[in-house]
């Protein structure tokens, strides 16, 4: 019988091109010449399974152009590149890659916090600009990420992992959801559920880690950095259009809050350009989950989660489970 088959949009690691090639005939882009949605329709009308990444959108005018399509592995935790929904409508399986980029992000998210509090990348740049000229007491003052009140909007498992790493901080963690945590997880990671507006008007540094979505879209305003302290920090670790970018230069620029550490961004890679002109914003370009041992998990993942799908079985990390139903 033939083998299916399967397209991998971006590159990924030598291990996952083995390891599906043990099991289908793999279309692979491993020059990593970005696709355009023509060229993904045309690589998908023969295959069984797409593996993408976050920057592939699979929208009902693609799923069209695939008629044997059985299974979208996304290389990612977040799944809004992705219509779920139209996917389900025409029996295709979605699976996303959950748990093993939990740590890796909250350490991002927590680089992010250092950085902007003791202004590391502005001191770094004065450095190489050689402009040192030695230790004065009130040189380069930044602020305490010990004892202070952090914040966490969606308290998912990155959430909760980030949330997890404030007790060596002896910080105050409040957090905010769609729902509170069970007690017994708040207890142990020593977390007070407040609403919305309580954690902006309290919080120190305030970390964004819910998924976005057509709710959670601009999340974070001009109304709610108003709401926030001067002082306050702004860490999105999570999708840009969660925050309204113009509305955060601004205030990033009328001190409104003190600073932002940004990881993700509205039309990334094309990032407003207003950014760059400010010294209180630390900026990295989406690799919140990007460390070598990390990304080789993930996109295993995602091979094992489309080979499942491919061999009959429920995929474990299976999004739309009423597709076997539809
Ligand atoms: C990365 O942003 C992910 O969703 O995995």
């Amino acid at each position: 019988m033939a083998q299916p088959r399967i397209v991998v949009t971006r590159e990924v690691f030598d291990e996952t091109i083995d390891f599906l090639g043990r099991h289908c005939e793999v279309e692979a882009n491993q020059a990593d010449v970005p696709l355009t949605a023509d060229q993904i329709a045309a690589r998908l009308r023969n295959a069984e399974a797409l593996m993408c990444s976050l920057t592939d959108k699979v929208d009902a005018t693609l799923l069209a152009q695939c008629p044997r399509l059985k299974v979208v592995a996304n290389i990612a935790v977040g799944y809004n590149n992705i219509d779920v929904a139209a996917c389900t409508a025409r029996g295709i399986m979605v699976t996303n890659t959950p748990g093993v980029l939990d740590d890796s992000t909250a350490d991002l998210a927590w680089t992010l916090m250092l950085a902007t509090a003791r202004r590391l990348t502005e001191v770094e740049s004065y450095i190489r600009g050689g402009d040192w000229t030695g230790w004065r007491l009130k040189q380069w003052l930044g602020v305490d990420v010990h004892h202070a009140t952090l914040g966490i909007i969606g308290m998912g498992r990155i959430g909760q992992a980030i949330a997890k790493r404030a007790g060596g901080f002896d910080m105050r963690v409040i957090y905010h959801n769609r729902k509170p945590l069970a007690a017994d997880i708040e207890q142990r990671l020593n977390a007070r559920y407040v609403t919305q507006d309580a954690l902006l008007a309290e919080a120190d540094f305030i970390v964004l880690q819910m998924p976005y979505s057509a709710e959670t879209h601009h999340l974070i305003g001009a109304q709610e950095l108003a709401k926030m302290k001067p002082t306050a920090i702004l860490i999105n670790s999570t999708r840009g259009g969660v925050v309204d970018d113009v509305a955060l230069i601004e205030a990033l620029q009328a001190g409104t809050i003190r600073a932002a550490g940004l990881d993700v961004f509205e039309n990334e890679p094309k990032l407003n350009p207003g950014f760059l002109a400010l010294k209180n914003v630390v900026l990295s370009p989406h690799i919140g989950s990007s460390t070598e041992a990390t990304r080789r998990a993930m996109a295993m993942t995602a091979a094992a989660n489309a080979v499942a799908a491919l061999s009959g079985a429920l995929p474990p990390n299976l999004l739309n489970p009423e597709v076997k139903r539809a």
